[in-house]
């Protein structure tokens, strides 16, 4: 654990080439597909979704690193719903990765490096206690429910110093 914290971690923009890697990460993470009462994606669907979001220029999506091994995905989107929001749709860690404080230290990360977004929100799917437990130790709080099957979180970012508060 000690080592681990030491070890760099990084994003990088997911590109089309990324698909065969993507895919792995999920397939090595069937836990969080049982919960949301999915099969894990095959490659074309993995595909297709990327083509999908480069169509969108207001989606985000990352590969994280743990030195040189994928080891997370993480998905927003910019301006959502409204122009200084953003909505993180999903942070994955690979599950054998879980629980060492790799998402904390993703989202935090992500955080500190949305520029200019003033409220980020978490959608989160399915019965998915961990996920809600995750988000409220990280300052957000449940915002509404969309529907049985859909809770949106939230939280304030801090101002960035282009706004003269810090
Ligand atoms: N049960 C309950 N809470 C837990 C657990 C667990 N098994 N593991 C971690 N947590 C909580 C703890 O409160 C922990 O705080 P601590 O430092 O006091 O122990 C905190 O989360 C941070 O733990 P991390 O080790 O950073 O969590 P992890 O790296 O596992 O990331 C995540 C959390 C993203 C939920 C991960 O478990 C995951 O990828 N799960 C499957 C996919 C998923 O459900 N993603 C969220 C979907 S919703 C959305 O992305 C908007």
């Amino acid at each position: 654990m000690e080592a681990m914290r030491t070890q760099t971690l990084s994003l990088r923009p997911v590109q089309l080439s990324d698909a065969a890697l993507l895919q792995e990460l999920f397939l090595r993470s069937p836990g969080y597909f049982a919960l949301i009462g999915m099969e894990p994606p095959g490659l074309e669907d993995v595909i297709r979704d990327l083509h999908t979001l480069e169509k969108d220029p207001r989606r985000r999506a990352f590969l994280l690193f743990l030195e040189r091994e994928a080891v997370g995905y993480l998905d927003y989107k910019l301006h959502y719903p409204r122009a200084e929001e953003a909505t993180l749709s999903l942070l994955l860690i690979r599950e054998d990765r879980q629980g060492q404080g790799l998402g904390q230290r993703a989202l935090r990360h992500l955080m500190e490096n949305l520029v200019g977004v003033k409220r980020l929100y978490a959608v989160v799917y399915g019965q998915n206690p961990r996920a809600k437990d995750f988000f409220l130790k990280e300052g957000f709080r449940h915002v509404k429910d969309g529907g049985p099957a859909v809770s949106w979180y939230a939280r304030t970012l801090r101002a960035g110093p282009d706004e003269g508060l810090l």
